[in-house]
Order: C-alpha cells, then sequence, then structure tokens
C-alpha cells in the first residue's frame, strides 16, 4: 500500500493506494472521525460490480448506509443528475457530517464531488476512483464540476475530499478502452515530470494493455508516481493558475479533437494526439529532441494509441484550438515539453507553427 499525502491546510487530505482497499473502508471512516451513516453514490453497472459489495463492508463496520445511483455516462453529469441526487439525499436523511462515497469513475468523482461541496453548504466527501483515469488525475486535487448548456465542466467548485481511496483490484474490470484513456494521462505525467514513469511505461507495455493484465503490483506503481505527481502540483497551485496549468499537455489540441470529431475520438485518444502535436511543436522550435518525440510516437503507437490525426478538418481543429485560450499577436499559450520528463508553460507559440505541424500530424 501506497500513502500520499496533499498539504492543504486545513484541507489536507491523504491519499490511499493499494490492492483490496476497499475492504478497509469502515477503518478508513472511523480515522477521519466519521461514524453513523454514509451514502454511497455510484452507477448501476459500478453498484454491481463494487457497490453491493461496500454497502455491505460499511454495515459490517456499523454503518448504516444509502446507496443511490445515476446513469453511465458523461451526458449524466448534469444539474438535472445533481438536483436528483438532492433530492435523494434528503430522503436518505444526510447530515452534516454524513459522508459522501464517490464510487465510480471521474464523471461520479466530478458530479458526487459538485453535489457533495453544495448539499448543506458541503459534507464529507470520499473519492472512491474506480477507472485508471479518476486514479491517476480526476478524483485528486478537488475539481468537482457539472457539464450545462452544451458547456463542458462550466459549473463546479474546488472542494478537496477527506480521502481518497485508490483500490487498484477494481482496475482489473476496466475494458480496454478505458484502459487507454487512462494510460494515455499516464504517458503525459512521464513526460512532463517523470522519466523513468515513462520507461516503466515502455518496459512493461504490453502487461499494461495486454491480456495478461492487470498486473497489480504493476498497476500500483504507475497509479502511484501519477497521484504523486498530482498531489505536488496541487499542493503549489491549488486554484489552477500556474504550475497545475502543466496537467494540460496534449489537451489544448487534444479538447479540439474531441470536439471536431463530435467525440468519436475519445478523450485518451486526443490527448495522444495533442501530446504528438506539442512534441512538433517544440522539435520545431530547437527544444525538443527528435529522439524523445520517436520516443513519445512509438510508446503511444505500442499503447494502442494514435499519434496522427484522420478524417478530420484541419482548419476546424485550428478554431476550435483557440477557442477559449487567450490569442494575441497571433501567438498562443501552449504546455510544451522539453525532454521527456520535464514539460513547461510556453506563451508565445505562433499559430501558423500550430497550424503546420497539425497539417504534418495529418494521415
Ligand atoms: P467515466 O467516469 O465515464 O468512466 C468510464 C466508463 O467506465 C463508464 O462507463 C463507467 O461506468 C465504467 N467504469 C468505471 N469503473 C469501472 C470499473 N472498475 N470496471 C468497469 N467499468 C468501469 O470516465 P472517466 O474516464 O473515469 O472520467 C471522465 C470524466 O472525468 C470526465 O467527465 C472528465 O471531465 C472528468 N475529469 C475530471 C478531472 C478533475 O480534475 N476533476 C480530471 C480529468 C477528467
Ligand atoms: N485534470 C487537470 C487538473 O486537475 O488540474
Amino acid at each position: 500500500m501506497r500513502n500520499i499525502n496533499i498539504a492543504l491546510g486545513r484541507n489536507s487530505y491523504g491519499i490511499i493506494i493499494g490492492v483490496g482497499l476497499l475492504e478497509t473502508i469502515g477503518e478508513q471512516l472511523s480515522k477521519l472521525g466519521l461514524n453513523g451513516k454514509a451514502v454511497i453514490v455510484t452507477n448501476p453497472y459500478i453498484k454491481e460490480l463494487y457497490g453491493n459489495k461496500l454497502e455491505k463492508l460499511l454495515e459490517g463496520a456499523g454503518f448504516r448506509s444509502c446507496i443511490v445511483t445515476l446513469p453511465d455516462g458523461e451526458e449524466f453529469k448534469s444539474l438535472d443528475q445533481a438536483g436528483e441526487l438532492y433530492r435523494r439525499f434528503s430522503e436518505c436523511n444526510i447530515e452534516r457530517m454524513t459522508p459522501v462515497l464517490a464510487l465510480g469513475g471521474g464523471v461520479i468523482g466530478d458530479l458526487a464531488g459538485f453535489v457533495a461541496a453544495t448539499y448543506m453548504r458541503g459534507v464529507p466527501l470520499i473519492q472512491l476512483p474506480t477507472t485508471l483515469l479518476a486514479q491517476v488525475d480526476s478524483s485528486i486535487g478537488g475539481k468537482t464540476a457539472v457539464n450545462h448548456g452544451g458547456l463542458k465542466n462550466i459549473i463546479g467548485a474546488f472542494y478537496q475530499p477527506d480521502l481518497v481511496i485508490a483500490d487498484i483490484s477494481s482496475l482489473a474490470t476496466l475494458p480496454p478502452e478505458e484502459v487507454l484513456n487512462g494510460l494515455s494521462e499516464v504517458i503525459k505525467y512521464g513526460v512532463i515530470r517523470d522519466r523513468e514513469l515513462f520507461e516503466l511505461v515502455e518496459t512493461n507495455i504490453s502487461r499494461l494493455t495486454g491480456k495478461n493484465r492487470p498486473d497489480f503490483d504493476l498497476l500500483e506503481e504507475v497509479v502511484f508516481r501519477c497521484a504523486r505527481i498530482k498531489a505536488s502540483f496541487v499542493e503549489q497551485d491549488e486554484r489552477d493558475t500556474g504550475i497545475r496549468n502543466l496537467l494540460n499537455l496534449g489537451h489544448t489540441v487534444g479538447h479540439a479533437v474531441e470536439t471536431v470529431s463530435d467525440f468519436r475520438i475519445k478523450h485518451g485518444r486526443a490527448v495522444a494526439i495533442g501530446m504528438v502535436a506539442a512534441g512538433n511543436i517544440a522539435l520545431r522550435q530547437g527544444i525538443f529532441p527528435e529522439a524523445d518525440l520517436a520516443r513519445l510516437t512509438q510508446l503511444l503507437s505500442r499503447a494502442g494509441l494514435p499519434e496522427k490525426i484522420s478524417g478530420l478538418d484541419v482548419s476546424r481543429i485550428m478554431e476550435a484550438t483557440q477557442h477559449d485560450k487567450k490569442v494575441s499577436g497571433g501567438k498562443i499559450r501552449f504546455i510544451l515539453p522539453r525532454i521527456i520528463g520535464d514539460a513547461f508553460i510556453a506563451d508565445n507559440v505562433e499559430l501558423s507553427l500550430v497550424e503546420q505541424v497539425l497539417k504534418d500530424c495529418y494521415e
């Protein structure tokens, strides 16, 4: 088992990572001084996989529990579903110190987190991430949100959880596409801050994606290394105005690719394309070595992630890339890699260079 502490003054909390940790839920809640009642928020699919068991574990540990399910899918990360949760919380007689246990991927974590932040002006929140993406990213750092009016994560709050429990065993049931979604972010962490992590993934890519998965020891190490980086960024920059921005490597072009493809291209795949675009921009600026870019594209391709765009209109990707971004004098802000293991915020990337790179990244 691995432990990380996020030092944020009164909002400090722990992340525990290991195999079979859901079994320890009663003990973990007691350590936080929580007792009596707990509410589990999940979706029907995860309820069957882990929720019912969690409910029994809570009962065995002396908790009264209430399990609330939402339909599965990004489209349900909405104010309507938040309203539904408030209603169910009220039916469950939730009190100020009743913990909300967000059991699922990033959709459940973001939505249950938002409701926990606002119900009775804030009730305790325990993140129990069950996807690789949620374990390495979304469950950590306190960003909670719902989508609204066609805009992603537009209504939300910074609300740190009281504890994150990443039970590695839950990754055993993850479908291959969801493994890829998380793996793309894992590779991103390697490029931003951890060359050893990148090498670990390079050496073990078939054990992470192949038939022999899951390798729990390997996954524990991978999740730990990513969570440690995110924890450090969040400690330094809780509100995401500085170093935390580095987590957006590959996301500027990535989001544009997702949008222009009408979300046909999934997040992890789009981020992979975005990372290669950022690598190419940095290469052409004489910053990122060609050998590192080759290693990145090879690793993505061995993982089954794309490095090139196909079937999309580059001019629309360019338009979407500039959406919401400060563009001045034909220049845009980008996260760029310096080497594998170090990235930085570049304020003055020429839009013409971005366009050229996107054209060259076209199949
Ligand atoms: P998700 O929550 O939609 O989960 C993906 C799919 O996997 C779902 O169908 C889910 O039911 C299923 N699933 C979850 N755990 C499983 C398991 N153990 N076994 C089998 N199936 C399982 O997607 P996600 O990738 O986890 O999260 C994406 C969301 O996270 C987006 O809404 C995004 O905006 C958000 N996000 C938030 C942050 C943040 O900092 N808050 C960061 C990144 C992403
Ligand atoms: N996923 C980006 C962040 O938490 O800042």
